[in-house]
């Protein structure tokens, strides 16, 4: 809902601006274009709730403490709940004029209650109570994530489940190194988006501090109790001092690498989407659910949804770079540059949100692994080499003769346009007087996957046991 840029007179929210919000220090009300310049409600109206919630136990713990009577704390907690619906049914409807969020509450509340309204204020700043409203904000959010995520990983395991078995070239430099189960290459993206999930965990411990109570920046002349509202808000611990409790956003920068790595992650699983699903390589074929078509080229089919989330990871390492930037020369305590923490963020979150759950349905329901094509691709080129050089080191030959002698097979059969499986064993014994007949069976590529069974490597063995331990990870 786009705030007006100028208040319907049947709008009262605005009334309470006598010539404006402020006090009778200011003789004349804002020009409208520094109105417009100075107000966050267009975007800032995104943390009503928050406000609202904060708010209400605000006003508990101005009655706890006694600073306002138990009625009147009732007639709050009542009026803000009001606000609350307007707001979900479309009724309330800031304006420029409230400049924001949190006077756009205020304004409403004093309609609703009259003078009572007028004292929800007491002892607080909107600079501790934007801080709080944040925080709530983004511990929400987080949460839905972390949720997401495991969804995502979900999806991971269940694919990865489905092809412990099919093999897939992996690489190194883009080239062909040495075939991979389709599982684990998988799970490599499991344990990032795990990663990412311990990162916001972690992160999660410094948003949930509440900053309720720091006042503008230095405190407050009355006794409010700050580990009350803390604990009706559900933070784990207050801010020990005010003019950091005030001006601190670490945690959002926390929040925005964190969501950079995770965009990292969802990226680089894109870029080997759209690699895999173009004509050179066919790995995978994306279905018409998940994948779009060319306006003039009609036998196209692009991979627009992984190509979509490649490309918003610029907007989230912006916001990060933003919001450093933002923050890098600002004196203590609040200044009006806070403000612009708050569009970024929110950008990034519902990034975060939009990808994760576009990549999981891409993953779950909008592409095929084709099997035959794989078989082929691990079958037609020379990653079993290391496999010869180790068969050779297995038998005692030092490590690197045997690495070069490989190197001047693979020479020599490239030359003659053949693979290290033509070769007969009268040619393998004249290299080597130690190949035997199941020199054969050791390079074909199921048995070279299959070998790799140390800790963390490709053996289907290990594999199993790694979907097994990612599997109960999951559900813990
Ligand atoms: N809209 C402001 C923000 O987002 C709220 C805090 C304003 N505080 C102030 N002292 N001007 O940062």
């Amino acid at each position: 809902m786009p705030p007006q840029s100028n208040s319907a007179s049947a709008d009262a929210s605005s009334s309470a601006s006598q010539p404006n919000t402020w006090s009778q220090r200011f003789e004349s009300a804002l020009h409208p274009a520094i109105a417009r310049f100075n107000a966050s409600i267009a975007f800032d109206i995104e943390l009503i709730e928050y406000d609202i919630t904060g708010s209400q136990a605000h006003a508990k713990m101005l009655a706890h403490t006694g600073i306002i009577s138990e009625t009147e704390a009732e007639q709050l907690v009542v009026g803000l709940e009001q606000i609350r619906q307007e707001y979900r049914s479309g009724q309330l409807q800031p304006t420029v004029d409230d400049e924001d969020v949190h006077f756009a509450v205020e304004h409403r509340l004093t309609e609703i209650l009259g003078d009572v309204g007028k004292k929800l204020h007491t002892a607080r700043s909107r600079n501790d109570q934007v801080g709080t409203d944040i925080r709530l904000y983004l511990r929400d959010q987080i949460n839905d994530i972390r949720q997401r995520l495991r969804q995502f990983q979900t999806v991971l395991l269940d694919l990865a489940d489905a092809h412990v078995e099919t093999l897939i070239p992996g690489y190194t430099h883009l080239q062909r190194a040495q075939p991979v189960s389709l599982a684990h290459h998988l799970l490599a993206y499991f344990e990032m988006a795990q990663r990412d999930c311990d990162r916001l965990s972690d992160g999660l411990k410094r948003v949930n501090q509440s900053p309720l109570g720091a006042g503008a920046l230095a405190g407050t002349t009355f006794p409010i109790d700050r580990h009350y509202t803390a604990e009706l808000l559900g933070f784990e611990g207050v801010y020990r001092n005010s003019l950091d409790a005030v001006s601190d956003r670490d945690f959002a920068v926390e929040f925005l690498a964190a969501a950079s790595l995770i965009l990292i992650h969802l990226s680089r699983l894109s870029e080997e989407l759209i690699i895999w699903a173009s004509e050179e390589f066919r790995f995978i074929r994306l279905k018409d659910t998940c994948s779009t078509g060319s306006s003039i080229m009609p036998q196209k089919k692009n991979p627009d949804i992984p190509e979509l989330v490649r490309g918003k990871t610029g907007r989230v390492f912006g916001n990060l770079q933003a919001m450093l930037v933002i923050l890098k020369g600002i004196p203590l305590a609040y200044n009006k540059d806070l403000q612009e923490d708050k569009e970024g963020l929110f950008d990034t979150v519902k990034t975060v949100q939009g990808c994760l759950e576009a990549m999981t349905i891409l993953l779950a329901e909008g592409l095929e692994f084709q099997p035959q094509r794989l078989a082929e691709a691990v079958a037609e080129d020379f990653s079993n080499a290391t496999d010869v050089a180790d068969y050779l080191a297995a038998k005692g030959v030092p490590f690197r003769e045997a690495y070069n002698l490989v190197g001047k097979v693979v020479r020599t059969s490239l030359a003659q346009n053949k693979l290290l499986k033509d070769l007969t064993l009268e040619e393998w014994q004249a290299l080597h007087p130690q190949f035997e007949a199941d020199i054969y069976a050791a390079i074909e590529p199921r048995q070279v996957v299959a070998a790799r069974n140390s800790f963390g490597g490709t053996g289907f063995d290990r594999v199993r046991q790694a979907l097994e331990v990612a599997r109960q990870g999951l559900e813990t």
